[in-house]
Protein backbone atom coordinates (compact mmCIF):
# COMPACT_ATOMS: atom_id res chain seq x y z
CA UNK A 1 0.00 0.00 0.00
CA UNK A 2 1.56 3.50 -1.00
CA UNK A 3 1.08 6.19 1.44
CA UNK A 4 -1.48 8.07 -0.22
CA UNK A 5 -3.75 4.88 -0.39
CA UNK A 6 -2.73 4.29 3.67
CA UNK A 7 -3.90 8.17 4.07
CA UNK A 8 -6.93 7.45 1.73
CA UNK A 9 -7.94 4.27 3.93
CA UNK A 10 -7.18 6.24 7.28
CA UNK A 11 -9.29 9.38 6.40
CA UNK A 12 -12.75 6.61 5.05
CA UNK A 13 -12.24 5.68 8.42
CA UNK A 14 -12.08 9.33 9.66
CA UNK A 15 -15.13 10.61 8.03
CA UNK A 16 -17.77 7.84 7.96
CA UNK A 17 -20.85 9.03 5.57
CA UNK A 18 -22.69 6.37 5.73
CA UNK A 19 -22.82 6.42 9.19
CA UNK A 20 -22.73 10.20 9.81
CA UNK A 21 -19.51 9.89 12.41
CA UNK A 22 -16.21 11.90 12.35
CA UNK A 23 -13.49 10.76 14.27
CA UNK A 24 -12.13 13.85 16.20
CA UNK A 25 -8.53 13.43 15.03
CA UNK A 26 -9.18 15.83 12.07
CA UNK A 27 -9.56 18.79 14.59
CA UNK A 28 -6.52 17.78 15.97
CA UNK A 29 -3.84 16.08 14.53
CA UNK A 30 -0.97 17.96 13.26
CA UNK A 31 -0.33 16.06 10.00
CA UNK A 32 -3.85 16.48 8.89
CA UNK A 33 -3.50 20.48 9.53
CA UNK A 34 -0.46 20.43 7.37
CA UNK A 35 -2.51 18.22 4.73
CA UNK A 36 -5.27 21.13 5.10
CA UNK A 37 -2.78 24.02 3.94
CA UNK A 38 -1.05 22.01 0.88
CA UNK A 39 -3.68 19.78 -0.36
CA UNK A 40 -6.78 22.21 -0.06
CA UNK A 41 -5.18 25.87 0.71
CA UNK A 42 -2.45 25.73 -1.78
CA UNK A 43 -4.59 24.12 -4.25
CA UNK A 44 -8.07 26.00 -4.11
CA UNK A 45 -9.45 29.32 -5.35
CA UNK A 46 -9.42 31.61 -1.63
CA UNK A 47 -11.31 34.79 -1.41
CA UNK A 48 -8.77 37.69 -1.29
CA UNK A 49 -10.65 40.88 -1.23
CA UNK A 50 -12.97 42.95 -2.65
CA UNK A 51 -12.19 45.32 -5.95
CA UNK A 52 -13.92 48.10 -3.76
CA UNK A 53 -10.90 47.99 -1.11
CA UNK A 54 -8.09 48.29 -3.68
CA UNK A 55 -9.44 51.31 -6.39
CA UNK A 56 -6.58 53.45 -6.84
CA UNK A 57 -3.22 52.20 -8.67
CA UNK A 58 -0.60 51.34 -6.01
CA UNK A 59 -3.77 50.09 -3.36
CA UNK A 60 -2.63 46.96 -1.46
CA UNK A 61 -4.43 44.70 0.83
CA UNK A 62 -3.05 41.35 2.25
CA UNK A 63 -4.57 38.51 2.11
CA UNK A 64 -3.41 35.16 3.47
CA UNK A 65 -3.65 32.32 1.72
CA UNK A 66 -2.90 28.41 4.02
CA UNK A 67 0.42 29.75 5.67
CA UNK A 68 1.21 32.09 3.26
CA UNK A 69 0.32 35.86 2.85
CA UNK A 70 -0.23 37.60 -0.19
CA UNK A 71 -0.51 41.27 -1.54
CA UNK A 72 -2.95 42.16 -3.51
CA UNK A 73 -2.13 45.10 -5.44
CA UNK A 74 -4.00 47.72 -7.74
CA UNK A 75 -1.61 48.08 -11.01
CA UNK A 76 -0.80 51.02 -13.04
CA UNK A 77 -3.20 49.87 -15.57
CA UNK A 78 -5.76 49.23 -13.37
CA UNK A 79 -5.35 45.22 -13.16
CA UNK A 80 -5.10 43.17 -10.06
CA UNK A 81 -1.77 41.14 -9.03
CA UNK A 82 -1.57 38.97 -5.49
CA UNK A 83 2.30 38.55 -4.73
CA UNK A 84 3.46 36.64 -2.32
CA UNK A 85 4.86 38.79 0.68
CA UNK A 86 8.19 37.44 1.13
CA UNK A 87 11.34 38.65 0.15
CA UNK A 88 13.38 37.10 -2.83
CA UNK A 89 16.97 37.86 -1.22
CA UNK A 90 16.36 36.24 2.53
CA UNK A 91 12.62 36.22 3.28
CA UNK A 92 11.59 38.56 5.04
CA UNK A 93 8.42 40.12 4.62
CA UNK A 94 8.25 43.24 1.80
CA UNK A 95 5.30 45.09 3.90
CA UNK A 96 4.41 45.01 7.33
CA UNK A 97 1.37 47.04 6.53
CA UNK A 98 -2.33 44.68 6.37
CA UNK A 99 -3.34 47.65 3.62
CA UNK A 100 -2.53 51.13 1.88
CA UNK A 101 -1.51 52.95 -1.05
CA UNK A 102 2.35 52.40 -1.91
CA UNK A 103 4.96 53.27 -4.75
CA UNK A 104 6.76 50.35 -4.44
CA UNK A 105 7.61 47.74 -1.64
CA UNK A 106 10.98 48.26 0.40
CA UNK A 107 12.39 45.61 2.28
CA UNK A 108 13.02 46.41 5.95
CA UNK A 109 15.57 44.17 6.32
CA UNK A 110 18.58 45.21 3.32
CA UNK A 111 16.19 47.56 1.20
CA UNK A 112 15.54 45.32 -2.02
CA UNK A 113 12.76 46.96 -3.37
CA UNK A 114 10.15 45.99 -5.63
CA UNK A 115 7.41 47.74 -7.87
CA UNK A 116 3.97 47.25 -8.19
CA UNK A 117 4.11 44.50 -10.21
CA UNK A 118 6.82 42.37 -7.85
CA UNK A 119 9.41 43.24 -10.41
CA UNK A 120 12.79 43.69 -8.02
CA UNK A 121 13.62 47.34 -9.17
CA UNK A 122 15.99 48.45 -6.29
CA UNK A 123 19.12 46.73 -5.08
CA UNK A 124 20.94 49.08 -2.19
CA UNK A 125 25.37 48.35 -3.05
CA UNK A 126 24.38 46.86 -6.58
CA UNK A 127 27.90 48.75 -7.59
CA UNK A 128 29.90 48.32 -4.76
CA UNK A 129 28.83 45.31 -3.37
CA UNK A 130 27.62 42.85 -6.39
CA UNK A 131 29.68 44.71 -8.22
CA UNK A 132 26.98 45.28 -11.06
CA UNK A 133 26.60 41.33 -11.28
CA UNK A 134 22.94 40.49 -9.95
CA UNK A 135 20.80 39.58 -12.80
CA UNK A 136 17.31 41.82 -11.20
CA UNK A 137 14.93 40.15 -13.41
CA UNK A 138 15.37 36.94 -11.83
CA UNK A 139 14.16 37.85 -8.41
CA UNK A 140 10.74 39.19 -8.70
CA UNK A 141 7.93 38.50 -6.00
CA UNK A 142 6.45 34.86 -6.42
CA UNK A 143 2.73 35.56 -7.76
CA UNK A 144 -0.24 33.45 -7.44
CA UNK A 145 -0.83 30.82 -10.59
CA UNK A 146 -4.02 32.41 -11.16
CA UNK A 147 -6.17 35.61 -10.26
CA UNK A 148 -9.58 36.56 -11.48
CA UNK A 149 -12.67 38.13 -10.28
CA UNK A 150 -16.33 37.64 -10.04
CA UNK A 151 -18.64 40.69 -9.88
CA UNK A 152 -15.82 42.50 -7.98
CA UNK A 153 -14.58 39.32 -5.48
CA UNK A 154 -11.26 38.62 -6.30
CA UNK A 155 -10.25 34.91 -5.98
CA UNK A 156 -6.80 33.49 -6.02
CA UNK A 157 -5.37 29.99 -6.62
CA UNK A 158 -1.44 28.87 -5.97
CA UNK A 159 -2.82 26.01 -8.57
CA UNK A 160 -1.72 26.75 -12.53
CA UNK A 161 -4.00 23.55 -12.85
CA UNK A 162 -7.07 24.54 -11.05
CA UNK A 163 -10.51 24.98 -13.14
CA UNK A 164 -11.80 28.82 -13.80
CA UNK A 165 -13.12 30.25 -11.15
CA UNK A 166 -17.13 30.35 -12.62
CA UNK A 167 -16.23 26.54 -13.04
CA UNK A 168 -15.16 26.18 -9.26
CA UNK A 169 -17.94 28.24 -8.10
CA UNK A 170 -20.23 26.66 -9.98
CA UNK A 171 -24.15 27.93 -9.65
CA UNK A 172 -23.79 27.52 -6.06
CA UNK A 173 -20.84 29.10 -5.10
CA UNK A 174 -21.79 32.09 -7.50
CA UNK A 175 -25.27 32.29 -6.14
CA UNK A 176 -23.67 32.91 -2.50
CA UNK A 177 -21.50 35.73 -3.94
CA UNK A 178 -24.89 37.47 -5.31
CA UNK A 179 -25.97 37.05 -2.00
CA UNK A 180 -24.04 40.18 -1.96
CA UNK A 181 -23.03 41.38 -5.31
CA UNK A 182 -27.02 41.80 -6.55
CA UNK A 183 -27.66 43.92 -3.89
CA UNK A 184 -26.47 47.02 -5.98
CA UNK A 185 -23.26 48.67 -5.63
CA UNK A 186 -22.09 47.44 -3.48
CA UNK A 187 -18.14 48.42 -1.34
CA UNK A 188 -16.34 46.91 1.68
CA UNK A 189 -16.69 49.40 4.56
CA UNK A 190 -13.20 50.01 5.81
CA UNK A 191 -11.81 47.93 8.37
CA UNK A 192 -11.44 44.47 8.48
CA UNK A 193 -12.16 43.03 11.52
CA UNK A 194 -10.19 40.02 12.22
CA UNK A 195 -9.56 38.47 15.96
CA UNK A 196 -8.67 35.31 17.11
CA UNK A 197 -10.71 32.38 18.35
CA UNK A 198 -9.08 28.91 20.24
CA UNK A 199 -10.99 26.54 17.95
CA UNK A 200 -9.93 24.62 14.75
CA UNK A 201 -11.42 26.27 11.81
CA UNK A 202 -13.56 23.67 10.50
CA UNK A 203 -16.05 23.81 13.15
CA UNK A 204 -16.18 27.55 12.62
CA UNK A 205 -16.97 26.35 9.03
CA UNK A 206 -19.38 23.99 8.99
CA UNK A 207 -21.55 25.77 11.77
CA UNK A 208 -22.48 28.48 9.39
CA UNK A 209 -24.66 25.36 8.48
CA UNK A 210 -26.20 24.87 11.57
CA UNK A 211 -29.58 25.52 12.70
CA UNK A 212 -29.95 23.33 15.43
CA UNK A 213 -27.83 25.26 17.82
CA UNK A 214 -29.61 28.85 17.58
CA UNK A 215 -32.33 27.76 20.05
CA UNK A 216 -29.67 26.92 22.58
CA UNK A 217 -26.42 28.58 21.78
CA UNK A 218 -28.45 31.95 21.18
CA UNK A 219 -31.10 32.06 23.83
CA UNK A 220 -30.35 35.06 24.69
CA UNK A 221 -30.13 36.92 21.53
CA UNK A 222 -33.52 35.29 20.85
CA UNK A 223 -34.64 36.99 24.75
CA UNK A 224 -33.36 40.40 23.58
CA UNK A 225 -35.36 39.72 20.14
CA UNK A 226 -32.16 39.77 17.87
CA UNK A 227 -32.90 37.17 16.16
CA UNK A 228 -36.72 35.60 15.34
CA UNK A 229 -38.23 33.33 17.86
CA UNK A 230 -40.78 30.85 16.57
CA UNK A 231 -42.52 27.67 17.73
CA UNK A 232 -41.95 25.78 21.28
CA UNK A 233 -39.47 23.08 20.95
CA UNK A 234 -40.90 19.63 20.31
CA UNK A 235 -41.34 17.66 23.24
CA UNK A 236 -37.30 16.26 22.63
CA UNK A 237 -36.34 19.35 23.54
CA UNK A 238 -33.85 20.77 25.90
CA UNK A 239 -34.91 20.93 30.04
CA UNK A 240 -33.42 22.69 33.11
CA UNK A 241 -31.72 20.33 35.75
CA UNK A 242 -34.76 20.38 37.31
CA UNK A 243 -36.59 18.72 34.68
CA UNK A 244 -38.28 21.96 33.38
CA UNK A 245 -38.72 22.30 29.39
CA UNK A 246 -36.50 25.45 28.93
CA UNK A 247 -39.24 27.04 27.08
CA UNK A 248 -36.71 27.87 24.24
CA UNK A 249 -38.35 29.08 20.97
CA UNK A 250 -36.81 27.85 17.66
CA UNK A 251 -37.05 28.84 13.96
CA UNK A 252 -39.49 27.07 12.03
CA UNK A 253 -38.66 23.35 10.52
CA UNK A 254 -41.27 21.55 8.56
CA UNK A 255 -39.74 21.66 5.44
CA UNK A 256 -39.04 25.11 5.57
CA UNK A 257 -35.39 24.17 5.15
CA UNK A 258 -33.11 24.24 1.66
CA UNK A 259 -29.99 22.84 1.51
CA UNK A 260 -28.35 23.08 -1.87
CA UNK A 261 -25.03 20.97 -2.16
CA UNK A 262 -22.24 21.63 -4.87
CA UNK A 263 -19.43 20.39 -6.71
CA UNK A 264 -16.12 20.92 -4.56
CA UNK A 265 -17.89 21.10 -1.70
CA UNK A 266 -19.87 24.42 -1.42
CA UNK A 267 -23.19 24.27 -0.36
CA UNK A 268 -26.02 26.79 1.40
CA UNK A 269 -28.01 25.70 4.01
CA UNK A 270 -31.06 26.88 6.42
CA UNK A 271 -34.66 28.34 6.27
CA UNK A 272 -36.28 29.82 3.03
CA UNK A 273 -37.03 33.33 2.34
CA UNK A 274 -40.66 32.35 3.19
CA UNK A 275 -39.84 30.96 6.30
CA UNK A 276 -37.75 33.48 7.64
CA UNK A 277 -40.47 36.25 6.48
CA UNK A 278 -43.10 33.84 8.86
CA UNK A 279 -40.86 35.07 11.94
CA UNK A 280 -40.78 38.76 10.89
CA UNK A 281 -37.58 39.30 8.77
CA UNK A 282 -37.57 42.09 6.37
CA UNK A 283 -34.24 41.63 4.77
CA UNK A 284 -34.97 40.55 1.03
CA UNK A 285 -35.91 43.57 -0.33
CA UNK A 286 -33.08 43.91 -2.31
CA UNK A 287 -34.33 40.53 -3.90
CA UNK A 288 -37.16 42.26 -5.27
CA UNK A 289 -35.19 44.45 -7.86
CA UNK A 290 -35.34 42.99 -11.44
CA UNK A 291 -32.09 42.63 -11.79
CA UNK A 292 -32.20 40.42 -8.64
CA UNK A 293 -34.32 38.23 -10.00
CA UNK A 294 -32.98 37.49 -12.58
CA UNK A 295 -29.62 37.07 -11.14
CA UNK A 296 -30.77 34.52 -8.10
CA UNK A 297 -33.37 32.79 -10.55
CA UNK A 298 -36.70 31.55 -9.01
CA UNK A 299 -34.94 28.89 -6.81
CA UNK A 300 -31.97 30.95 -5.45
CA UNK A 301 -34.29 33.47 -4.58
CA UNK A 302 -36.05 31.29 -1.90
CA UNK A 303 -32.51 31.20 -0.11
CA UNK A 304 -32.46 32.27 3.03
CA UNK A 305 -29.81 30.11 5.20
CA UNK A 306 -26.02 30.42 5.12
CA UNK A 307 -23.63 30.09 2.15
CA UNK A 308 -20.10 28.99 2.24
CA UNK A 309 -17.52 28.72 -0.36
CA UNK A 310 -15.64 25.74 0.29
CA UNK A 311 -13.19 25.96 1.55
CA UNK A 312 -13.69 28.65 4.34
CA UNK A 313 -15.91 32.06 2.91
CA UNK A 314 -19.12 32.50 4.50
CA UNK A 315 -21.93 34.76 3.58
CA UNK A 316 -24.36 36.12 5.72
CA UNK A 317 -27.51 37.42 4.91
CA UNK A 318 -26.56 40.37 6.25
CA UNK A 319 -23.83 41.59 3.43
CA UNK A 320 -20.42 40.35 5.32
CA UNK A 321 -18.31 37.46 3.88
CA UNK A 322 -16.26 35.85 6.87
CA UNK A 323 -13.08 33.76 6.44
CA UNK A 324 -12.12 31.37 8.76
CA UNK A 325 -8.44 31.52 8.26
CA UNK A 326 -6.47 28.10 10.01
CA UNK A 327 -3.46 29.61 11.94
CA UNK A 328 -2.89 26.03 14.00
CA UNK A 329 -4.94 22.86 14.75
CA UNK A 330 -6.03 24.21 17.23
CA UNK A 331 -6.23 28.42 16.29
CA UNK A 332 -8.04 30.04 13.85
CA UNK A 333 -8.51 33.72 12.63
CA UNK A 334 -11.82 35.37 11.75
CA UNK A 335 -11.81 38.02 9.92
CA UNK A 336 -14.88 40.24 8.78
CA UNK A 337 -15.74 41.81 5.70
CA UNK A 338 -18.17 44.47 5.74
CA UNK A 339 -20.11 45.64 2.53
CA UNK A 340 -22.86 48.60 2.55
CA UNK A 341 -25.02 49.51 -0.24
CA UNK A 342 -23.59 52.77 -1.88
CA UNK A 343 -26.99 53.94 -2.86
CA UNK A 344 -28.69 53.31 0.24
CA UNK A 345 -29.55 56.29 2.44
CA UNK A 346 -26.97 57.29 5.24
CA UNK A 347 -29.97 56.05 7.83
CA UNK A 348 -30.20 53.07 5.71
CA UNK A 349 -26.20 52.64 5.70
CA UNK A 350 -26.19 52.90 9.80
CA UNK A 351 -29.10 51.04 10.37
CA UNK A 352 -27.16 47.79 8.48
CA UNK A 353 -24.41 49.07 9.70
CA UNK A 354 -25.42 48.59 13.49
CA UNK A 355 -26.86 45.08 12.31
CA UNK A 356 -23.91 43.92 10.81
CA UNK A 357 -21.67 44.43 13.75
CA UNK A 358 -23.97 44.06 16.72
CA UNK A 359 -24.26 40.09 15.17
CA UNK A 360 -21.05 38.97 14.19
CA UNK A 361 -17.00 39.94 14.64
CA UNK A 362 -14.97 40.37 17.71
CA UNK A 363 -18.23 42.32 19.57
CA UNK A 364 -20.54 40.39 17.79
CA UNK A 365 -23.33 38.82 19.67
CA UNK A 366 -23.94 35.86 18.21
CA UNK A 367 -20.20 35.35 17.46
CA UNK A 368 -18.72 35.48 20.93
CA UNK A 369 -21.60 32.52 21.67
CA UNK A 370 -20.29 30.50 19.01
CA UNK A 371 -16.87 30.73 19.62
CA UNK A 372 -17.48 29.44 23.36
CA UNK A 373 -18.63 26.69 21.97
CA UNK A 374 -16.17 26.19 18.89
CA UNK A 375 -13.14 26.47 21.06
CA UNK A 376 -14.50 23.53 24.15
CA UNK A 377 -15.31 21.55 21.08
CA UNK A 378 -11.76 21.62 20.20
CA UNK A 379 -10.18 21.44 23.62
CA UNK A 380 -12.28 18.38 23.80
CA UNK A 381 -10.70 16.48 20.92
CA UNK A 382 -7.04 16.59 22.71
CA UNK A 383 -8.35 14.61 25.88
CA UNK A 384 -7.34 11.18 26.00
CA UNK A 385 -10.76 9.90 26.82
CA UNK A 386 -12.71 12.17 24.75
CA UNK A 387 -10.65 11.78 21.40
CA UNK A 388 -11.85 8.70 20.81
CA UNK A 389 -15.60 9.56 21.29
CA UNK A 390 -17.13 9.76 17.68
CA UNK A 391 -19.03 12.96 16.24
CA UNK A 392 -22.43 12.56 14.81
CA UNK A 393 -24.12 14.06 11.79
CA UNK A 394 -27.22 12.20 11.90
CA UNK A 395 -29.92 14.30 11.34
CA UNK A 396 -31.87 13.83 8.51
CA UNK A 397 -29.24 11.31 7.34
CA UNK A 398 -30.39 8.90 4.31
CA UNK A 399 -33.40 11.33 3.80
CA UNK A 400 -32.39 13.73 2.13
CA UNK A 401 -33.56 13.52 -1.62
CA UNK A 402 -31.77 15.45 -3.82
CA UNK A 403 -33.70 17.63 -6.12
CA UNK A 404 -31.54 19.14 -9.54
CA UNK A 405 -33.05 21.77 -11.13
CA UNK A 406 -31.91 25.14 -12.84
CA UNK A 407 -27.92 23.87 -11.86
CA UNK A 408 -28.57 23.45 -8.23
CA UNK A 409 -28.84 20.12 -6.16
CA UNK A 410 -31.37 21.01 -3.52
CA UNK A 411 -32.75 18.96 -0.62
CA UNK A 412 -35.82 20.43 0.93
CA UNK A 413 -36.18 19.16 4.87
CA UNK A 414 -36.64 19.98 8.31
CA UNK A 415 -33.66 21.19 10.01
CA UNK A 416 -30.70 18.85 9.14
CA UNK A 417 -27.39 17.67 9.01
CA UNK A 418 -26.48 17.50 5.75
CA UNK A 419 -24.67 20.37 4.73
CA UNK A 420 -21.82 19.26 7.13
CA UNK A 421 -21.84 15.91 6.09
CA UNK A 422 -20.89 17.23 2.60
CA UNK A 423 -18.65 19.57 3.61
CA UNK A 424 -16.63 16.71 5.37
CA UNK A 425 -17.05 14.14 2.89
CA UNK A 426 -16.17 16.58 0.36
CA UNK A 427 -12.81 17.88 2.29
CA UNK A 428 -11.48 14.33 2.93
CA UNK A 429 -11.65 14.22 -1.22
CA UNK A 430 -9.58 17.19 -1.15
CA UNK A 431 -7.31 15.63 1.54
CA UNK A 432 -6.50 12.68 -0.68
CA UNK A 433 -4.73 14.78 -3.32
CA UNK A 434 -7.85 13.80 -5.68
CA UNK A 435 -6.82 15.28 -9.32
CA UNK A 436 -9.41 18.09 -10.21
CA UNK A 437 -11.32 15.89 -12.55
CA UNK A 438 -12.00 13.36 -9.89
CA UNK A 439 -12.56 15.22 -7.54
CA UNK A 440 -15.59 17.08 -9.32
CA UNK A 441 -16.73 13.91 -9.84
CA UNK A 442 -16.78 12.99 -6.73
CA UNK A 443 -18.18 15.79 -5.08
CA UNK A 444 -21.16 15.88 -7.31
CA UNK A 445 -24.23 15.48 -5.48
CA UNK A 446 -26.11 12.26 -6.43
CA UNK A 447 -29.84 11.43 -5.53
CA UNK A 448 -29.77 10.94 -1.40
CA UNK A 449 -27.65 12.36 1.42
S1 LIG B 1 15.66 39.98 3.12
FE1 LIG B 1 14.77 41.52 1.96
S2 LIG B 1 16.41 42.77 1.37
FE2 LIG B 1 17.34 41.17 2.45
FE1 LIG C 1 -24.39 30.65 16.03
Amino acid sequence: MTADEALAAKLDTYVDAHRGEIDRRIFSDPEIFDLEMTRIFSRAWLFLCHESQIPKRGDFFEAPMGRDNVLVVRQKDKSIKALVNTCTHRGNAVCRAEEGNVKNFMCTYHGWTFDLAGELVGVPGMRDFYRDELDKSKYPLRQVAQLESYKGFVFGTFDPTAPPLADFLGPTGRLSLDMIAERGEVEVVPGIQKFVLNTNWKFAADNTFDFYHPQITHISAQAVGMIPTAESLDSGGAKTDEGKSLGVQRLPTDLDNIVMVAEYGHAISGPTRKAVEATGGKIFAWRDRPEAQAALGPVGAQVAGHPHVFPSAWITLGAQLSLRVPRSPSVTEVWWFTFREKNASPEEQKELLSAQIHSFGPAGFLEQEDGENWSQSTLQTHGTISKNVPQQLKMGLGRGKIRHEGGFARIEAPVNEHAQLWTYQSWKEWLKGTSWDDLRERTTPGEYL
